[in-house]
């Protein structure tokens, strides 16, 4: 099994349910991530109501190599579902073993997996029964426990490697956090000393200078990124070519992700979809006020897109 297309110093895109659809992913992808990963797909979902669960695991060549990530508590329909979802001919496949939204958890699924280890285990050993022959590696994504009284993360992870992990990926909150306080690296950096698979760091990653920082203080295999590239997809681009965009760039980056929600959710369902992203276009700009109220009322996608271009060039003016 060759992993290193995937591990050795790769900027992963998160997994962000509702955010990195098709198109999210596409535009992270022309814009110098290395690695993308579907949003959670239900197991259960895909067993029981095929066609709408494999939506989430649509993907295009350029955006391999891709990994698909599931989520369920029984063992025997996480492998059934694996078997649905080769079709899709993913590079790896990942299990959510860190989701803390209450739906998820009290079906014994997500983060509440890291207090029943023993299910976790057969979870993994099951879907290796697939994996295994056709030379797929299966990654695990989890948590640093469920509270700050059970954190797990070194013990839990070194018992999916024996179970049959290849990859393991750590976001060091515990469920108890959900996204508040911040991220403990320090249980990155152990778990990446007690185990012999690779380990990609997570959590609170937002600029050039964390990603040096986590590398550097955890020895991680690789990096991954989540909200932080929310409103920001060329972020790595910056990173990588050592140079901000224009704001014509961005605005360019900004209606190839418009146009390819459209063509992939259609006319009225993209244009809400995308609401939601272009305001966050507009996050941490200051005086953004009226161009948030306009993305809320508008559903023309030029109007929307030209107060946010203005946006930015005042603050570019603002900045010089
Ligand atoms: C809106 C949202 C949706 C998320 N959806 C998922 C998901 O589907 N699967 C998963 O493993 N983690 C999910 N996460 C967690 C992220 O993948 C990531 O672990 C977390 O946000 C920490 O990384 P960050 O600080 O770079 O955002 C989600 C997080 C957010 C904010």
């Amino acid at each position: 099994m060759n992993i290193s297309k995937i591990i050795d110093h790769k900027f992963w895109l998160a997994p962000l349910a509702g955010i990195t659809d098709k198109a999210f992913r596409q535009i992270c992808k022309e814009n110098g991530v290395d690695v993308v990963v579907s949003e959670m797909v239900s197991a259960d979902g895909i067993i029981y109501n095929k066609l709408k669960s494999l939506q989430y695991a649509e993907f295009t060549e350029y955006q391999k190599p891709y990994g698909i990530q599931i989520f369920g508590a029984k063992p025997k329909n996480m492998k059934k579902a694996v078997q649905v979802l080769i079709e899709r001919k993913p590079y790896f496949f990942d299990i959510n073993m860190g989701c803390p939204v209450k739906k998820v958890v009290k079906r014994g699924a997500g983060s509440a997996l890291m207090r029943t280890p023993d299910l976790a285990c057969r979870i993994v050993k099951e879907v290796k029964k697939t994996l295994v022959n056709l030379e797929i590696p299966l990654s695990v994504k989890f948590r640093a426990g469920w509270d700050a009284n059970s954190i797990n993360a070194v013990k839990f992870g070194k018992k999916m490697e024996s179970c049959g992990a290849d990859i393991l990926c750590l976001h060091p909150r515990t469920r108890s956090q959900m996204y508040s306080g911040k991220s403990d690296w320090n249980l990155i950096k152990l778990l990446k000393e007690k185990v012999n698979i690779p380990v990609i760091g997570n959590g609170d990653i937002r600029s050039d200078n964390d990603i040096n920082r986590i590398y550097s203080f955890t020895k991680c295999d690789s990096v991954m990124m989540g909200r932080g590239l929310i409103g920001k997809p060329w972020l790595i681009k910056e990173i990588k070519d050592g140079r901000k965009l224009s704001v014509k760039q961005k605005i360019t980056i900004i209606r190839r992700h418009y146009d390819l929600t459209l063509e992939n959710k259609g006319m009225r369902k993209g244009m809400l979809e995308m609401r939601k992203h272009l305001l966050s276009y507009t996050k941490g700009f200051r005086g953004a006020k009226k161009t948030r109220e306009l993305i809320i009322h508008t559903e023309d996608k030029e109007e929307a897109l030209k107060a946010i271009e203005e946006l930015y060039q005042r603050d570019y003016e603002n900045d010089r």
